[in-house]
């Protein structure tokens, strides 16, 4: 059960001076985030980076102002965003009129309609994505599960959210470069305030892969911008229209929000999956209830939308997955004026850092908060929730658009793998994960497939 925190004004901020914390942030910076966030227990905190000075906001009620009560103060700006900006400028994970304008084009692509409409294609590209799993498994292979959910999620997503415009020669290329990215740029994003003069780890590696993502990326836009042709889909939306000021179509904007919804269509749905094989690893009796309720709503079909919504225990899995590992772990916002949190008092241009992860994994919060428990998302269970208790997808005018493709595509995927396949691990992952722009686990995990023998 959620517990209730209270909304008592905390006055001040609770602040940890550098030279207490600077070997925790070197050793392990996610766990030392973590135990300030328990010691401060809801409590505004104000870290101490050295070269910045930013508040991390955990309380539901500081969440909820900073995400919607006051979003136009509370916006996506300020050093923490630089790398994001630099790597997307105008997209749709921008702000202001660029943001509005980038959201009213792909809006329509994520209506519930329309992603039903797209349910169907990707349950067939999921299935015939998992049938390539049936070859390790009769040989008794071990899989990687990284680069395994990678790419069922990447066929998936390439064929139904891009329209299928994207070869597999050119996905081929971009997914590698796009994985070269994501991993690469974790020292600038933890790091913002480094000078770009002032060479980190991966800088190289990270360059060399924008290069190769940019060449595909505008090949791509040049042959389809004038001629997208109908969908549904993301690509089709982007270059059927027109700019904010009613221009011609501008290229570099098409590319920015072609990588912007391919960053936040498969990195974060890859790792979210790749987070649930320990955890059930960890928890036989959950995997074996998960197996029950797939045979026998599934049996010896093929997985399809129809079976969904009588899957409650698959949901209530994907649910408790992003409340432990919501891989969109922290995003920041800038105050651009002066205002209070809970009565501690907030100057304009300062950053404010807001954190699922921290907020998901706080004891004021949440009962036993470490523990892997999908019944907490009962129905009967869930009503007293804060409603900002609970937020893996952020909240306000910036939540995240892709939450029902996402449930959607977790829920299918699970399915068609558990329904054809017994998974076991080759040994046990440790639970914390690495921090970069997202949470990625500090080792590969490995594990075999066994064919699970199927009677109608
Ligand atoms: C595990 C899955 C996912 C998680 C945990 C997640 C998390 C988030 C979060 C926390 C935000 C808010 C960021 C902010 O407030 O600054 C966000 C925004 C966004 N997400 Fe997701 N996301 C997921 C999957 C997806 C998918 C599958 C798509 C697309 C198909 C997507 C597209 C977007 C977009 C476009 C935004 C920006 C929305 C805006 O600013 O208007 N996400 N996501």
């Amino acid at each position: 059960m959620a517990i209730d925190i209270g909304t008592i004004p905390a006055r001040r901020a609770k602040k940890f001076p550098l030279y207490r914390t600077a070997s925790g942030f070197v050793r392990d910076p996610l766990r030392q985030l973590e135990q300030m966030s328990e010691i401060a227990d809801g409590r505004l905190v104000r870290l101490d980076l050295g070269a910045s000075r930013p508040f991390l906001a955990t309380h539901p009620d500081d969440v909820q102002q900073v995400l919607r009560r006051e979003s136009g103060n509370f916006v996506r700006d300020g050093l923490f965003w630089r790398t994001m900006r630099e790597l997307m400028g105008d997209s749709i994970l921008a702000e202001g009129a660029e943001w509005e304008h980038s959201k009213k084009v792909l809006q329509p692509v994520f209506t519930t309609r329309n992603v039903n409409r797209l349910s169907g294609l990707m349950a067939e590209a999921i299935n015939h994505a998992v049938d390539g799993l049936e070859e390790p498994a009769s040989i008794g292979a071990t899989i990687d599960v990284l680069p395994e959910m990678s790419w069922i999620v990447n066929e998936s997503v390439i064929k139904v959210l891009f329209g299928d415009k994207i070869s597999n020669d050119q996905a081929n290329v971009l997914v590698p470069a796009f994985d070269q990215v994501a991993t690469k740029i974790t020292y600038r994003f933890l790091l913002p305030f480094v000078p770009r003069a002032v060479p980190l780890p991966g800088d190289r590696a990270y360059r060399e892969a924008v290069e190769t993502m940019d060449r595909m990326l505008f090949d791509l836009v040049d042959r389809y911008r004038d001629d997208p042709g109908e969908g549904n889909d993301i690509f089709t939306a982007l270059c059927h229209a027109r700019m904010a000021d009613d221009s011609d179509l501008d290229d570099r904007w098409v590319r920015d929000n072609l990588l912007a919804m391919f960053a936040t269509s498969t990195e974060t749905t890859t790792l979210a999956l790749t987070w649930l094989w320990p955890l059930l690893h960890d928890h036989p009796h959950v995997a074996e209830r998960l197996q029950e309720e797939i045979r026998s709503v599934v049996g010896t079909e093929r997985v399809h939308t129809g079976h969904l919504d009588d899957l409650h225990y698959v949901k209530q899995v994907v649910q408790e997955l992003l409340r432990l590992y919501p891989v969109g772990w922290m995003f920041p916002r800038m105050a651009t004026k002066d205002t209070s949190l809970r009565g501690v008092p907030i100057k304009a241009g300062s950053p404010v850092l807001i954190s699922p992860y921290l907020t998901h994994r706080l004891k004021s919060v949440w009962e036993d908060p470490t523990r892997f428990d999908p019944d907490r998302f009962l129905p009967e269970r869930t009503r007293d929730h804060h409603r900002y208790a609970y937020f893996p997808f952020g909240g306000g005018p910036h939540q995240c658009i892709g939450r029902h493709v996402f449930n959607v595509e977790a829920q299918l995927i699970l399915t068609s793998i558990l329904s054809r396949f017994r998974p076991r691990l080759l040994e046990a992952v440790p639970a914390e994960p690495r921090i970069g722009a997202t949470l990625r686990p500090r080792s590969p995990i490995q594990m075999t497939l066994t064919r699970v023998r199927r009677t109608a």
